[in-house]
């Protein structure tokens, strides 16, 4: 017990240490394959590995024609990394400094890459002012507390507001929905669902994979 206790901790440690240098995210990367086979095993329980939110958003991409990808929640980069030659052109917003200059510093080379520093619902106006067209949203930005802000419970409802009002038909995922919980302030999927598509009948509403899926009707 001792020994796999310290085990733990070295592999702990190890993980750490690692975090604080460039190759992080492609060690993390390394891990999605062995994620995915896990979820398999364990009979494709809700919460879906990085490996199948990677083939949803490549779908969606391809499936609606979009070029654009913008993504609420760089983290480490690596839904950049698996969609920068499948976009082409990225917008990515993270809150957090550090993670932001560590992605700008990995995409440094990809001119169609952009990442932006800030809280996404204040960057949001501003990504989408350099839209000219129909672009995909990957909302992945911890909109049910992360780092212990927990206070904009108004944040997803702003950004789904802004991204259905521009002019352009974008279409919307939004990671994580079994955060909607309805409970303590949250809204739950049937709230969201009910509040997009009565505000904006066009649009339908649905969750799959724990995906929650904005696009047009019909
Ligand atoms: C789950 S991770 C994103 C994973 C990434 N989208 C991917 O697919 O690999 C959530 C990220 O959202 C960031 N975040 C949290 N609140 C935010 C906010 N208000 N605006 C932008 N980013 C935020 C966190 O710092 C964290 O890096």
């Amino acid at each position: 017990m001792l020994g796999l206790l310290s085990a733990e901790g070295i592999l702990k440690a190890f993980r750490r240490l690692l975090q604080r240098t460039p190759v992080y995210g492609a060690y993390k990367a390394l891990g999605h394959y062995p994620d995915y086979w896990y979820w398999i095993l364990r009979g494709r329980p809700p919460r879906s590995p990085h490996l199948l939110k990677q083939k949803v958003v490549r779908e969606y991409g391809e499936k609606f024609g979009l070029k654009t990808l913008v993504e609420t929640g760089t983290y480490y980069g690596e839904m950049v990394a698996a969609m920068k030659s499948r976009f082409d052109r990225i917008y990515s917003i993270e809150y957090v400094p550090a993670l932001a200059e560590r992605a700008t510093r990995k995409f440094a080379r990809d001119e169609h890459v952009r990442i932006f520093c800030g809280d996404s619902r204040v960057v949001m106006p501003e990504v989408l002012a350099l839209l000219n067209g129909a672009a995909l949203f990957w909302l992945d930005a911890g909109y049910y507390g992360w780092v212990g802000k927990q206070g904009d419970q108004q944040r997803l409802s702003a950004e789904l507001e802004m991204i259905l009002s521009h002019p352009y038909p974008h279409m919307i995922l939004l990671d994580d929905a079994h955060g909607l919980t309805g409970r303590d302030g949250i809204p739950s999927v049937g709230d969201v669902k009910a509040y997009v598509e009565s505000k904006f009948p066009q649009r339908s509403v649905e969750v799959e994979f724990d995906i929650m899926r904005v696009t047009l009707r019909g």
